[in-house]
């Protein structure tokens, strides 16, 4: 098989490695890429718009596209490679409401029967005031953006004051509708699957750290590290996560829409059970780069089922390992006040059991510096979650560029 994965983050960087290790794999790119994968041995190409894509793609004769990032997933460039006979793991641009579209993603959990927060979507500014000036506060009240506002369009409030603020800012940023939801209290968790339309394999579960510190009021960021099982699912929460997938599918392929990639699910686990927050079509980053190493199967093998719709009867198997994954980020981030363009010294191998993933780095003169907030990651996989947090850390702590900085409380 010759693949192409498009992206050129740290999540592209893990599912390349990944499919790099079957059997079946003839020859692999990145597009773009970045330079630390090129230094780990990847190919790179620099092609980003579809129609160089396409070119690229004919030439080189690929035979399986996988999509990483929701820009890609979302632009028209599944259908332009499938017009031309591309084998693309993606789902279609309708599928891709399910996260484009948070009031899409809720009218699929309602039709579905699966628990999600109670809400109501307000069409205009009146209705909005009037959501607001109902609730009565004892719990606090989340109001969200529909569309994409990559991180920022979701508000937990307190009380009216804020309540109305936070209606008008998202209201003037993202426009209307707005959600306004229950506020669910719980531990948070992600859990992956890979689609075909009509059937699915579990990936596995995540959780991730979103905030710049461990102060759950600091600022938020694309992510700071994940570890992969989250641990705290019974065996019923388990066979409930299934059945969230299962009845997912099966309302979307009902309704014309049938999902093929990756499927995320943001959960909530609270007292009643297993609560739906959202859909994302893709798989999350850093999440990635925790889950797959957990992989022992031939991941190639079932991306491409997945893309043929032949995931029926499908198993997966993972190595019983618990991973740890750590994101170095340059000084500043989240800030626009980075420190960039440093040298960036990484040992020659990491220690058995650990794998590095780059993301925003460039080659300069020769030399690795770090242009981006998230600069690269390390995963540890072992027996244990803090076993594999100690290898992590060990690990990270060797590598070194002005400014780093990395939470020192992932997977505790
Ligand atoms: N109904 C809810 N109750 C409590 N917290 C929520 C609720 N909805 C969202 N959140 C919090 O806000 C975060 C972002 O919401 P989410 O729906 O995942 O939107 P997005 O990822 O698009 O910003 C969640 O990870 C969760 O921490
Ligand atoms: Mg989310």
């Amino acid at each position: 098989m010759r693949v192409l994965v498009v992206g050129k983050g740290g999540r592209e960087h893990a599912l390349a490695t990944k499919i790099a290790e079957s059997k079946s794999l003839e020859r692999i790119w990145v597009a773009p890429g970045n330079s630390g994968m090129k230094k780990m041995g990847l190919e790179c190409v620099a092609v980003e718009s579809t129609p160089e894509i396409l070119i690229f793609c004919k030439e080189q004769k690929i035979d399986l596209v996988v999509l990483g990032p929701e820009g890609a997933i979302l632009s028209d460039l599944k259908e332009n490679l499938e017009a031309q006979g591309i084998l693309c793991l993606a789902p279609s641009q309708k599928a891709g409401q399910l996260e484009a579209s948070k009031a899409f993603c809720k009218k699929v959990l309602v039709d579905a029967g699966l628990k999600t927060a109670a809400f109501e979507v307000a069409k205009d500014e009146l209705s909005a005031l009037e959501m607001v000036a109902k609730h009565d506060f004892s719990k606090p009240l989340v109001i969200k953006a529909d569309g994409l506002a990559q991180g920022k369009g979701v508000h937990v409030c307190a009380n009216q004051d804020q309540a109305k603020k936070a209606a008008q800012e998202l209201a003037t940023h993202y426009g209307f509708p707005l959600l306004f939801e229950q506020c669910l209290i719980g531990q948070e968790l992600s859990a992956f699957a890979l689609c075909d339309g009509n059937d699915f394999v579990f990936l596995g579960t995540a959780c991730d750290y979103k905030r710049i510190t461990p102060d759950p009021f600091s600022l938020n960021t694309g992510g700071m590290g994940a570890y992969s099982p989250c641990g705290f699912l019974t065996p019923e929460d388990e066979i409930e996560v299934l059945n969230i997938f299962k009845k997912s599918l099966k309302v979307l392929k009902d309704q014309n829409t049938p999902f093929s990639g990756f499927l995320f699910a943001g959960l909530m686990k609270t007292a009643e059970g297993l609560y739906i927050l959202e859909f994302n079509v893709r798989m999350g980053d850093p999440e990635t780069q925790a889950l797959l190493p957990r992989i022992k199967s031939d991941f190639l093998d079932l991306l491409v089922k997945a893309a043929k719709v032949q995931l029926k009867g499908q198993k997966i198997e993972f190595f019983d390992q618990n991973s740890v994954h750590v994101v170095a980020v340059s000084g500043g981030y989240p800030t626009n006040q980075m420190i960039l363009g440093k040298e960036i010294r990484t040992p020659q191998s990491t220690a058995e059991g650990t794998q590095l993933f780059f993301a925003g780095v460039m080659e300069q003169q020769g030399q690795l510096v770090n242009t981006g907030g998230r600069v690269l990651g390390v995963t540890a996989v072992a027996e244990t979650r803090s076993q594999a947090r100690e290898m992590a850390y060990r690990e990270i702590k060797n590598i070194h560029f002005e400014g780093i900085y990395f939470r020192e409380d992932i997977g505790l």
